[in-house]
């Protein structure tokens, strides 16, 4: 039998509970994965509340890092012994050993080893998703993104850094500012006792940034809008602090602001740019551009303490599960 985290109601992180689960052979198109690493990321804190709908009972998590087992009929991308992480696909990432669908399976370089593949799957895809499509950067940019200390914030401050862009982070703690800027935040607005807009003016001379990354949302758009050049975007990519509520009106207020609500999901697809999109994020990191690490580790029966530590602000880096 295997062991799996499986949702029967939605709410707080006690909803949490391991269950034995029948797992069997993999049909047409799929794998049975073995997980070495599943990563935690906000978004199932979204599902866990309900935040994001779900049928329930349902599996949770879509990232983890494991070594395929056994193939199905048609398999072609993937074989057995190969290792693979994943990020998108059916929800069931929280347990030792699932099927998933082989075309979301992204095979790991031999220079990178499960436990930092675990941190980069979801977190680093996204910052290329944000930084390389979304809003493209350049490198000659100043930009202000939210969250710098978090699990994909850590990511963003060493590929700013790597393309040349002078990154302004927010984190909640002088402890965060010290880590978001040894990872290469330039400059790092601690919001427990700073006015994020009005250092962002002081940093920038009074011009504002051309794009704001936000994944806090609620407690932090005002502060975005108001840190934006004329005609400069918002990126909500998040909504860790609650869902964003935006009159259009205030955007032509501050100053004709465009705005867009990413999802990774019209990002990725089809298969061969998803990797196209791992082999870049794959060769910063075999450049040393970006060395990860998760940095809290929890067993997988754990879980609920883990979502605990994400939801209360008490995380930096990546936090991940082992099973
Ligand atoms: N759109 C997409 O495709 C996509 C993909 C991946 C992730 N995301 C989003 O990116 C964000 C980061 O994800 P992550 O897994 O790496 O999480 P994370 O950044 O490690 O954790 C969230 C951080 O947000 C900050 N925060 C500010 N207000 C908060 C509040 N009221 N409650 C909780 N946290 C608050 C905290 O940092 P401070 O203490 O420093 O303020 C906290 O550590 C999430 O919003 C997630 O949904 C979006």
């Amino acid at each position: 039998m295997a062991k799996a985290i499986r949702l029967h109601e939605t709410g707080g992180p006690e909803v949490l509970r391991v269950e034995d689960v029948e797992v069997g052979d993999p049909g047409p198109g799929q794998v049975r994965v073995r997980h070495s690493y599943v990563a935690v990321n906000f978004i199932d804190i979204y599902f866990r509340t309900g935040r994001y709908p779900l049928p329930l009972p349902n599996g949770l998590g879509s990232d983890a890092v494991g070594v395929v087992e056994a193939v199905g009929a048609g398999v072609t991308a993937v074989r057995a012994g190969d290792r693979v992480g994943y990020l998108m696909g059916p929800q069931g990432a929280y347990s030792d050993v699932r099927l998933m669908p082989a075309e979301f399976l992204i095979p790991l370089p031999d220079g990178i080893s499960d436990r930092t593949a675990a941190t980069l799957m979801m977190k680093g895809m996204t910052v290329q998703y944000l930084f390389r499509q979304v809003f493209p950067l350049h490198g000659d940019e100043t930009i202000l993104y939210h969250a710098a200390a978090g699990g994909v914030g850590l990511i963003a401050c060493q590929w700013a850094r790597a393309m040349g862009v002078r990154m302004i982070g927010t984190v909640s703690t002088d402890e965060k500012a010290a880590i978001a800027k040894a990872n290469g935040c330039e400059h790092v607005i601690v919001t427990s006792r700073e006015n994020i807009a009005q250092r962002v003016r002081e940093i920038t001379d009074g011009k504002g940034v051309p794009v704001v990354y936000d994944s806090v949302g609620k407690d932090t758009l005002e502060a975005s809008l108001d840190s934006l050049q004329p005609r400069g975007s918002l990126v909500s990519n998040g909504t860790s602090s609650g869902p964003v509520v935006i009159d259009t009106m205030q955007l032509a207020a501050k100053g004709s602001i465009w705005v867009t609500r990413p999802a990774m999901m019209h990002y990725i697809m089809p298969r061969e740019h998803m990797l196209k999109m791992a082999d870049e994020l794959f060769g910063h990191v075999l450049a040393g551009h970006i060395t990860s690490e998760p940095k809290q580790v929890f067993a997988l029966a754990d879980a609920a303490d883990a979502h605990r530590a994400l939801e209360s602000r008490a995380t930096v880096g990546a936090t991940v599960l082992v099973p």
